[in-house]
């Protein structure tokens, strides 16, 4: 049976928080994360890749990788199942 929800963790301000979400919820990791955590500035840029303000990082749990990427071009998909996002604590 295929599992309609994804799971992953966004770690802000050094706290966890989980979320369970659909596939397809939300346009991008970018407004995921706006929509989650409100944290000002966030989310409130191009949208396109070219400001780096949704710039975060993406690891796994008990891993030393860490992929940095820009959130408003990421899918929220099965991609994303079980990842951590490390979202900075100042948002430039
Ligand atoms: S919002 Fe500008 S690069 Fe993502």
């Amino acid at each position: 049976m295929a599992n309609n929800t994804i799971m992953l963790t966004l770690h802000y301000l050094d706290e966890n928080q989980m979320v369970q979400v659909a596939p397809g919820q939300y346009h991008s990791l970018m407004s995921l994360i706006a929509d989650q955590l409100a944290i000002p500035g966030f989310g409130l840029c191009c949208g396109m890749g070219s400001c780096g303000t949704c710039l975060v990082q993406i690891t796994s749990a008990g891993s030393n990788l860490k992929n940095n990427v820009l959130a408003c071009g990421i899918l929220v998909n099965d991609e994303l199942a079980n990842k951590i996002v490390l979202i900075p604590d100042k948002i430039y």
